[in-house]
């Protein structure tokens, strides 16, 4: 099994490079089913979630070209299958964007019920109730079934906010009879990108980025050439591993709009943050103030980075109080840091930690993908050396991360154990 050594201790010194949205990458590529001809995708993380989505989609009959790294060619005319039951579909949370793609195109799809981080329930009865009242019939048990005669644009109204929903309804509502309007829609920066990136190959979506989205149903989409916005997660992680080891770091390829609750928070806590116009540095704190955060969709603070500003205020000075208010069971990870000395108590959807004077190096797991980042971050400003276990699930999220970290001089290794 892979596991990160990591000897704590070091402050972060340097420039890092920011790679594309995963969470914009995972909806595009499967979008991208709906499209008639080649479409050539820049700035793609190369990263494990990325990886499964193209791979079921070559198993369907998709042909994929690697230029670089970064860069994919892909052609989807040759997928003749509604059907995505691949095992690969199970791992993933943003394998559901396949039914909307699938329905878009075929007016059928059939999908396996999708996986993904665990953090308590994750329901799908927004996506289902948007394919219904589109006109389509759908079942849903082992597999998302859904199909439709004919696909109708309808106005749509999303009980709760949801960036999935949003994204799947949209993918889906593309090539339908008439407009489809989404009300209380994500207006998440991926979801403006993946809206983007179907406007550029022939759709017309308007007022992604806002509560209500305008779909016009188009007849058809033509290939072309999109680049992906820089990772908001990925930049706030690298942000807050510059404040939790005091460091100086200057984080590039970001669009500092997206980072604003993520500032915020940063300088409440002490740090200095000089925005640039695609870069931002990041000069950690003497010693971290205790500061009380509410997760909450964007523009909101990003429950993906719940864990990680946890981790800072464990070392915080005085008691911090967070409140998850997007998914119901998401401080399964507290007991790792617990193994390293701080002092959380989670009630509910609440956690109340009292800073500690520092973590000690322990050996921990990674729980999930953002918790897994927590857990590194932490180490860094551990005493002594950590060791984080199950970092399959770091790697399905975060590109090249072990090196970015020792670029800025981190004492980390991938380590067999
Ligand atoms: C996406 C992200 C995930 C992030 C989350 C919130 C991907 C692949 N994953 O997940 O990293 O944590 O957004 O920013 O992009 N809900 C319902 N019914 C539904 C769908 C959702 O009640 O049909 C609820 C969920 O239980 C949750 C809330 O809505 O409480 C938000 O979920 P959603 O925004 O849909 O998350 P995902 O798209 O799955």
């Amino acid at each position: 099994m892979e596991a990160f050594r990591i000897k704590g201790g070091n402050k972060l010194q340097g420039t890092v490079h920011i790679s594309g949205a995963k969470n914009a990458a995972v909806a595009i590529i499967p979008a991208s089913i709906l499209i008639d001809g080649t479409c050539r995708i820049e700035n793609l993380p190369n990263i494990q979630d990325v990886n499964y989505i193209l791979e079921i989609l070559q198993k369907m009959g998709s042909v994929v070209n690697r230029i670089d790294d970064n860069t994919i060619e892909i052609n989807n005319t040759g997928i003749n299958t509604y059907k995505a039951t691949d095992e690969i579909v199970q791992r993933m949370r943003a394998s559901y964007y396949l039914v909307g793609a699938l329905l878009g195109r075929f007016k059928r799809a059939e999908v396996c019920l999708p996986g993904g981080c665990n953090f308590g329930e994750r329901p799908i009865d927004l996506h289902v109730k948007g394919f219904q009242m589109m006109g389509a019939e759908v079942n849903v048990s082992d597999t998302f079934e859904a199909h439709a005669q004919r696909l109708i644009g309808t106005s749509i109204y999303l009980d709760q906010v949801s960036v999935g929903a949003t994204m799947n309804i949209m993918i889906g509502a593309v090539l339908a009879e008439g407009v489809t309007t989404i009300e209380n829609a994500a207006k998440e920066p991926h979801i403006v990108d993946v809206a983007n990136f179907l406007n550029s190959m022939g759709a017309d979506i308007k007022g992604a980025g806002t509560d209500t989205i305008k779909i016009r149903g188009v007849s058809g989409l033509h290939g072309g050439t999109y680049s992906l916005i820089p990772d908001q997660i990925e930049v706030g992680t690298f942000m807050m591993a510059a404040v939790i080891t005091g460091g100086d770091v200057t984080v590039e390829n970001v669009i500092p709009k997206h980072m604003e609750a993520i500032v915020a928070k940063l300088i409440e806590m002490g740090a200095q943050v000089i925005e640039n116009d695609e870069s931002i540095r990041v000069i950690g704190p003497e010693y971290i103030k205790h500061t009380n955060v509410k997760t909450m969709p964007y523009p909101g603070f990003p429950t993906d980075l719940q864990p990680l500003i946890v981790s800072l205020l464990t070392v915080g000075v005085g008691t911090s109080i967070v409140n998850e208010n997007v998914w119901e069971n998401r401080f399964q990870y507290v007991d790792e840091l617990r193994k390293m000395g701080a002092n959380i108590i989670v009630t509910g959807r609440t956690a109340v930690i009292q800073g500690v004077p520092g973590l000690d190096g322990s050996k921990v797991r990674a729980t999930d993908l953002r918790a897994g980042a927590a857990m590194v971050i932490s180490s860094l400003a551990a005493k002594g050396e950590t060791i984080v276990y199950d970092i399959k699930y770091i790697d399905r999220g975060y590109e090249f991360f072990e090196d970015k970290l020792k670029s800025l001089g981190a004492d980390i290794q991938r380590v067999n154990i």
